[in-house]
């Protein structure tokens, strides 16, 4: 028998009977740091994926690690001109998973999450988790007082000069800000330049002569004795009926702010103020308040934002002068989409904020369902300040979609025939499984499409640890339920 010269190729011998495998496993690969691998493996190779950031998964086809998030991106990494995101997805995709992880991570960074009003809540038991604050509003739970500075009165004690007058200044402006939304979500329309101006003198009057912090009985008084500089501002010119004729219509407006749910919410003492000292961050939980309850959801969630810019305003104007450490702040408006609907004003505040952030030192995340959510608000003003949402996030992390928002979403952020078909083919729904009688899970659970500007985008899967998994079951309301079916009975 003549040996066989010739050399197997790398999968064996070709041919009949050669016993090429046509199939070759892939080896298993790990990853660690340089430090932690540096002797084990000298062959180290670089990742076609960012690792600056939170780690958030893995590529879909690589796997290799996603590290990811808009504060370390926009910060360290310099891939995005905005500290922003934008999440889109099908409900029950992971989305709110997603930026709780992202929470944990940027926590351990020593940046502070601000979860202003938690509709559902999807952050409480994590920011609990963390140590941070939380704080409760909602019918009969809490009262957050629109007129009481919060953490600017104490910083502005702090500051001397121009520092504290332009703080000072600030909290002022939030103040009218805040009446005034108020009574826009109230009326159903907006408050007239002349009661904005007369809502301003009051509210200086106040400053100047109200022992301690005043609540809005106290801004009611004020219009009811007419003082020399609220009377100058409406011409009443020494007429008591001109007087009485400019500021009842806003006088009536605020006495129905007092009464029900709104009174119960704003006019008394803030109950727990907030504190942005602790590390875990703040989550205000308004799930109390009914879905049905839009005025009071919008007139609250409102509220919650004015009181935590105006601390993150106290904050950075300490650290401007040295006094406090600089600190950085993630944003997170979840449900998005409940949001903007639930009141007039509420897509003007987060057009601001979308464009004030970078100035701020703060990243935001918005989370939503759909481009078609954002574009189909009753108002196309507020429709296209919306799509600017879009427009303006610095990236946008796209969950299972349907075919119809490829249209809208295409026009804001190229992407690839390939990409749009694997967000489409992540909205499948969960395959019927007939021996167990139940769905499974939808197979775009926790997988995304990362993508930046017109950059090819990155798939990732999210997997959890099992802390994430006990602290991130927002279907957890069904467990347990007086309708689930009894456990069958084992013999
Ligand atoms: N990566 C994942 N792996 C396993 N389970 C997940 C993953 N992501 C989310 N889940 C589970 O899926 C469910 C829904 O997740 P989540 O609330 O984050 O979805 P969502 O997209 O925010 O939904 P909605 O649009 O209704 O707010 C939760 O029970 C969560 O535990
Ligand atoms: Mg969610």
């Amino acid at each position: 028998m003549t040996a066989n010269t010739t050399r197997p190729g790398p999968r064996g011998f070709g041919g009949r009977g050669g016993g090429r495998a046509s199939f070759v496993e892939a080896p298993p690969e790990w990853r660690a740091t340089t430090v932690q691998a540096c002797g084990l493996w000298p062959f180290g190779a670089g990742s076609g994926t960012p690792m600056i950031g939170v780690p958030v998964g893995r590529e879909l086809r690589t796997g290799a690690t996603l590290c990811c998030d808009p504060i370390s991106w926009f910060e360290r990494a310099n891939l995005i001109h905005n500290p922003s995101m934008l999440v889109l997805g099908e409900p029950g995709l992971g989305k709110s998973t997603l930026i709780r992880r992202m929470v944990v991570g940027l926590t351990g960074y020593g940046v502070v999450p601000l979860v202003l009003g938690d509709l559902k809540p999807d952050y409480r038991d994590l920011i609990s988790a963390l140590g941070g604050q939380i704080v409760k509003l909602g019918r009969g739970l809490g009262a957050l007082n629109v007129l009481d500075p919060g953490e600017s009165a104490s910083a502005a004690a702090r500051l001397t000069g121009s520092a504290r007058r332009k703080l000072q200044a600030e909290a002022h402006g939030r103040r009218l800000n805040m009446v005034t939304a108020l009574v826009t979500v109230l009326r159903g329309r907006p408050v007239l330049d002349t009661e904005r101006t007369i809502l301003h003198a009051a509210l200086r009057v106040l400053d100047e002569r109200h022992p301690g912090v005043p609540t809005l009985p106290d801004l009611i008084t004020v219009l009811d004795e007419g003082p020399d500089p609220v009377r100058a501002v409406t011409l009443a010119r020494g007429d008591e009926e001109r007087y009485r004729a400019a500021v009842d219509p806003l006088h009536a407006s605020l006495l129905g702010l007092l009464d029900g749910p709104m009174g119960q919410a704003f006019s008394r003492p803030t109950t727990t103020p907030i504190r942005l000292d602790q590390p875990g961050g703040v989550c205000i939980d308004i799930s109390g308040i009914d879905d049905a309850d839009a005025e009071l959801q919008a007139a609250v969630l409102l509220a919650c934002w004015s009181d935590g810019f105006g601390s993150v305003e106290a904050a950075h104007a300490l650290a401007d002068a040295g006094l406090a450490e600089r600190r950085h702040f993630f944003v997170i408006l979840d449900e998005l989409w409940r949001v903007l609907r639930a009141g007039r004003g509420l897509v003007d505040r987060v057009d601001a904020l979308t464009r004030l952030n970078r100035q701020r030192g703060l990243a935001q995340a918005m989370i939503t369902h759909t481009m078609a959510d954002l574009l189909a608000l009753p108002d196309p003003s507020d429709a296209l300040k919306a799509k600017g949402f879009a427009e303006r996030a610095g990236m946008i992390i796209c969950g299972g979609l349907p075919q119809t928002e490829m249209g809208p979403l295409t026009e804001i952020v190229r992407m690839s025939r390939a990409e749009q078909r694997m967000i489409v083919d992540s909205s499948t729904p969960p395959s019927w499984n007939p021996g167990s009688g139940r769905d499974g899970a939808p197979p775009g659970r926790g997988k995304f499409l990362c993508k930046v500007g017109g950059r090819p985008g990155i798939p990732f899967r999210v997997e959890l640890t099992d802390a994430e998994v006990s602290l991130s079951d927002t279907n957890k309301k069904w467990a347990n339920s007086t309708s689930a079916a009894p456990a069958p009975e084992r013999r």
